[in-house]
């Protein structure tokens, strides 16, 4: 079967000129208004250079943005009664736990903290929903005629920790709209919804602040020993600098936590003899940001304490793929949501999700994906891009622990197929033009929400973030260099 297209928002190739001229203008506007990263291979502190961004904006289906955005509210509240739900998240986890030493560190802490109490039962979720538009319809299993070039889409996973992009999202509409501009292509820039994601996600950290009601705290971010994805963050402390003056921000790794913070005899959070409301973590996802004990030591601590986090550890767990193949099994969402229309519309949007636990239906999904392993990918508990297996490794890796407890600690799940779409994708160093490429997307719904077990007080869909990568890539990691910012050109069928 061959992939699906859908056309490009303006007729392509370029004309030479015109294409170099335009992107050398972009890229000064990609440098001038934080469209940046940090160099990974030549990394100097003072020094920001251009993300890589997708010259013109990606179509996609209007009706399919459209529901992605309403469902977003029913899926926060869906993950916020997941996260609250400790015999689920138990039952559910139970095997990866034996074989996965981050995911049981970060359960530990969990039973920990609800053993001795919990002292602050408020969370601050701030989740993105990334979903592909999945071009093969599900009945016949080839291109559907009626839906062609696509069909709907399908979630790949939900990030409930340093979902990133807040700042990314947005400015990639801004930057592609100065492209059209400079082409002639203005009236176009209707098509291409707004983006309040960065104004949305800073609002539910000082709606949390404000919960807490501590005029003096302080708000804290988790952040790594080098971010390289710095304006995607700092843009957050600016936004909340220029609305809230009033709040102080720090920046702090796992590590400074550690020498820098206690707990008071009411477990509040001291740092720099202030409390700290709102812990917000851009860092704390994988294993390689816990390489000592101090790190762990911390982020108890933190969980300890009468801080609102984001996410909360027991958020953290509910964001494990473990978890959202749970969801996808037979019944599960009716536990949750009961069995009305916004149940099936959840359950749509799930694509094949298997357990490989040691028991009947383990088996049968190791079988499947032995016979056709080009049609799954393998994740394992892990987040933050490059940890999953694709295409003919599949079946090597099932192969080697078949038979080993390990593979309980992963997932398999049915590759997505999205409709390609021509672009061109300008990176830093690379030369200028670039080469028309079949690309494709994946798009993120932000959404906040806030509350205890049983009230939420805050649920909204806050923006979108678009990530395309070159079309036979597997991951489109941005920070990782494969992937590039983008956003929607919306497309009436
Ligand atoms: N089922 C899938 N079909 C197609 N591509 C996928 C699928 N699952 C993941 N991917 C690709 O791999 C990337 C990483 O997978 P993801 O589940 O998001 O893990 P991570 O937590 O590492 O981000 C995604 O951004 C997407 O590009
Ligand atoms: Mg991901």
């Amino acid at each position: 079967m061959s992939q699906a297209r859908l056309t490009s928002c303006i007729p392509l190739p370029l004309e030479h000129k015109t294409l170099v001229n335009v992107i050398e203008k972009a890229k000064d506007w990609a440098l001038m208004h934080g469209v940046g990263m940090r160099d990974k291979k030549h990394f100097n502190k003072d020094v920001i250079q251009i993300a890589p961004f997708v010259l013109l904006p990606s179509p996609f289906p209007r009706t399919e943005f459209d529901k992605a955005i309403e469902l977003q509210p029913i899926l926060n509240e869906l993950m916020h009664k997941v996260a609250h739900d400790d015999c689920f998240l138990e039952h559910t986890l139970q095997n990866a736990l034996q074989v996965d030493e981050f995911t049981a560190s970060l359960y530990d802490i969990w039973v920990k903290v609800r053993n001795e109490g919990v002292t602050q039962p408020v969370s601050l979720g701030m989740l993105r929903s990334d979903i592909m538009l999945e071009s093969r319809c599900p009945h016949t299993e080839n291109q559907c005629a009626k839906h062609s070039p696509y069909c709907s889409w399908k979630q790949v996973e939900i990030n409930s920790i340093a979902s990133g992009f807040g700042h990314l999202g947005p400015v990639s509409r801004e930057i592609q709209s100065y492209v059209l501009r400079q082409l002639g292509h203005g009236d176009l820039i209707k098509n291409m919804p707004e983006n309040k994601a960065l104004s949305g996600l800073c609002a539910g950290i000082t709606e949390a602040y404000d919960l807490f009601g501590v005029p003096s705290a302080v708000i804290l971010f988790v952040v790594e020993e080098v971010s390289y994805n710095i304006c995607d963050q700092r843009f957050h402390e600016f936004e909340i600098a220029e609305k809230r003056p009033d709040i102080q921000i720090h920046r702090k790794t796992l590590n400074e936590i550690f020498e820098e913070t206690h707990l008071n005899d009411k477990k509040q959070l001291i740092l720099d003899g202030r409390q700290v409301a709102v812990v917000y973590y851009r860092s704390g996802y994988e294993p390689a940001q816990y390489p000592s004990s101090k790190e762990w030591d911390a982020r108890l601590r933190v969980e300890r304490s009468t801080a609102i986090k984001c996410p909360s550890i027991h958020y953290q767990l509910a964001g494990t793929k473990k978890v959202q193949q749970a969801l996808a099994s037979p019944g599960v969402l009716e536990q949750f949501m009961g069995g009305g229309a916004a149940t099936s519309r959840v359950r749509d949007i799930f694509t094949g999700l298997y357990s490989l636990d040691f028991d009947e239906t383990g088996e049968r999904a190791v079988e499947m994906a032995l016979a056709d392993a080009e049609k799954f990918v393998l994740k394992p508990q892990r987040e933050g891009g490059g940890n999953n297996v694709y295409g003919a490794d599949v079946r090597d890796a099932l192969l080697k622990m078949r038979h080993s407890r390990e593979r309980a600690a992963y997932i398999l799940m049915e590759r997505i197929l999205p409709p390609l779409v021509p672009g061109y994708v300008v990176r830093p160093g690379s030369p200028v033009p670039p080469p028309v490429v079949d690309l494709v997307s994946e798009l993120g719904i932000f959404g906040v929400i806030i509350g205890t077990k049983d009230k939420i007080c805050y649920n909204r869909q806050v923006g979108h973030m678009l990530r395309t990568k070159l079309a036979d890539a597997n991951e489109g990691g941005v920070a990782a260099g494969l992937g590039a910012l983008d956003s929607p050109y919306l497309v009436d069928a």
